[in-house]
């Protein structure tokens, strides 16, 4: 009988899952252009992408906004190594909640964790005088029975409760959207398909643990899309 793989394995196959996808987020490619759009917008010279795994988004940032300085965090060397090399982007091995250097533009997407949460979070990139954020997070988008919150802890519930905690640390929403059931299917497929890819009897049971629970948190476990300015910031 096939064991259910752990330690470096489990780690190995978990790798080739989000290697497989371009964002290891529910994020498309076109949403990923609007927020370069929106990012544009802002005219900053500092943009840094705190845990931004192997980097894409960073490089695809740094290749449409030639002003900007854009920096990739990361507290796996392994991600940052796999960063791609021609990158505009400068990358960095280091932990997201310790870092600090120039920031006018703080990135996460699905990073919270690092920070200790999104209010932490919020909070850390004031302090480093981020004065626009773009988080991309997790958010109860129906009412999550025991194991989904047993499994992904406690999030905010619904799109109002990621607003509230926004403003409620100094932050103005200027966007909030949610990612589309389609960007979910397409990440979890994805990232799946990295897994069995592997071959072994362990990465099909892997996948199928993961297909099997992903039919659990389907359209109950919601992303979030924040744009926000801090509220100091309004008159500019
Ligand atoms: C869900 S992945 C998202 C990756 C990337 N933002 C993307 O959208 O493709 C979360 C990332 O946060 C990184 N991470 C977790 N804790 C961290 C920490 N303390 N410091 C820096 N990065 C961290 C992980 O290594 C991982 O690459």
């Amino acid at each position: 009988m096939t064991e259910r793989p752990s330690g470096d394995e489990l780690r190995t196959l978990m790798n080739a899952g989000s290697a497989a996808l371009t964002f290891n987020a529910p994020m498309s490619q076109h949403r990923a252009s609007d927020l370069i759009h929106t990012l544009a917008s802002w005219n900053a010279s500092d943009i840094v992408d705190f845990g931004c795994g192997r980097g894409s988004f960073a490089t695809t940032i740094a290749a449409a906004i030639d002003s900007a300085h854009v920096v990739g965090i990361d507290n796996v060397a392994e991600f940052i190594h796999e960063a791609d090399a021609d990158s505009a982007a400068t990358f960095d091995v280091a932990d997201a909640s310790t870092w600090s250097g120039p920031c006018d533009i703080a990135i996460s997407i699905g990073s919270s964790h690092a920070f200790g949460g999104p209010v932490s979070m919020l909070d850390r990139f004031a302090d480093l005088g981020a004065r626009n954020a773009i988080v991309g997070d997790g958010f109860w988008m129906a009412e999550p029975d025991e194991w989904c919150v047993e499994i992904f802890g406690d999030m905010p519930a619904g799109l109002e409760a990621v607003q509230v905690g926004a403003q409620e640390q100094g932050w103005e929403v200027l966007d909030l959207d949610k990612s589309s059931i389609e960007e979910w299917d397409t990440f979890e497929s994805g990232w799946r398909k990295g897994i069995r890819d592997i071959g072994t009897d362990s990465a099909g049971m892997l996948a199928d643990e993961r297909e099997a629970e992903y039919a659990r948190y389907r359209g109950v476990l919601g992303f979030s899309w924040l744009c926000a300015r801090r509220a100091d910031e309004m008159t500019i």
